[in-house]
């Protein structure tokens, strides 16, 4: 392992919106958090105020908080190696965002699809200006800890655009005080699409939830929902995103379990019909999400220890955040406090 000091950072988020992160999640971005960890300096938090937006109940956000925790440490994360944190414990995330917002266009942020296509859906009296700022506040979150790599899904590929654009802005107005990051986007499995509408992404926020695989379901629900995966009336096993988008959807989940190439993955089936396929791929996810499932509710057994977790996370976040920030308000001539 390489020494701290000469490794380079990465970030990366999710938000505590639901009692369970989805396959999704897992396969497009937490499963390259974990594996990063080993050879970057890490800091991954849980962004509890972005979650705001969806005006969540407190009593659930809390809870969600701590299960994303619990969750995070079940696939892999080791605080001994990663920064774990909650977004809230390091204030200087709102106050860099404040600076960012007054650094972006209003046309600018207004062309983030995530936004444009919520505030489609319910109306601009109904949406709220935090939806707005979202992704100003997620580049404050990267650009704070002074990030060379962010492990996203492809869905966030503008996002990470934007924070470039915005540390670009800054540097070159006020002199060099950020890192500009890159994007760690997978070429596959960085869309897991939804399993009854293989076309558009696996959500947490879909109309219905049979389509989505919970990382903290039974085991017995998500063997279903995969058996019961929508494909097409063909009979083989060909990855073809455009015919076959069910199918492909549960190659690339195969795929990316098991650590086989697709072409390795498409080849074990030949000859075989769509129930055994889905059987298989039922198996390795059921295989896979189990310990996971069963780690994630043992730590929660024990709230003072993820806490304790969290709170060392964000002393140490805290340390890189306020560095940043203090560099910040100096570039900007902010006058020091005396
Ligand atoms: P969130 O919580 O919506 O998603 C967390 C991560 O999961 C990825 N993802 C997917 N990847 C593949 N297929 C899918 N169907 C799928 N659905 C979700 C997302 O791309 C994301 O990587 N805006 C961020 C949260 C955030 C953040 C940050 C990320 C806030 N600040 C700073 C990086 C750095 C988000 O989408 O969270």
């Amino acid at each position: 392992m390489a020494d701290v000091g000469t490794r380079k950072r990465v970030l990366s988020g999710i938000q505590p919106t639901h009692d369970s992160f989805h396959l999704g999640n897992y396969l497009g971005a937490l499963k390259q958090w974990v594996a990063l960890q080993e050879s970057h300096d890490a800091f991954y938090c849980v962004v509890d105020l972005h979650a705001l937006t969806v005006g969540p109940d407190p009593i659930e956000l809390r809870r969600r908080t701590l299960a994303s925790a619990a969750q995070l440490i079940a696939i892999g994360i080791d605080p001994a190696k990663s920064t774990l944190f909650v977004q809230s414990h390091v204030p200087a995330h709102n106050q860099l965002a404040w600076i960012m917002e007054c650094l972006t266009g209003f046309g600018e942020a207004g062309r983030m699809t995530q936004f444009k296509d919520k505030s489609a859906k319910s109306g601009t009296d109904r949406t709220v200006v935090g939806l707005f700022t979202y992704p100003i506040l997620q580049a404050a979150d990267i650009l704070l800890y002074q990030a060379d790599q962010v492990p996203v899904g492809e869905d966030q590929r503008q996002h990470i655009e934007l924070t470039r654009d915005l540390g670009q802005r800054f540097n070159s107005k006020y002199g060099q005080t950020f890192t500009i990051p890159e994007g760690y986007i997978l070429k596959s499995g960085a869309k897991i699409n939804d399993l009854q509408d293989p076309t558009s992404k696996m959500s947490k926020s879909a109309a219905s939830q049979s389509g989505v695989i919970e990382l903290m379901d039974a085991p017995e629900i998500n063997m279903k929902k995969i058996k019961g995966a929508m494909t097409d009336t063909e009979r083989e096993v060909i990855f073809d995103e455009k015919n076959k988008a069910g199918i492909s959807n549960l190659l690339t989940i195969y795929s990316a379990i098991t650590g086989l190439s697709i072409a390795d993955a498409q080849n074990e089936f030949v000859g075989k019909g769509y129930g055994d396929f889905k059987s298989a791929v039922a198996t390795v996810v059921v295989d896979f999400l189990t310990p996971i499932r069963a780690k994630a509710q043992e730590l929660l057994q024990d709230p003072a220890h993820l806490t304790s977790i969290l709170r060392d996370g964000a002393e140490k976040a805290n340390l890189v955040a306020s560095k940043t920030l203090a560099e910040t308000y100096e570039a900007l001539g902010l006058l020091p406090r005396a």
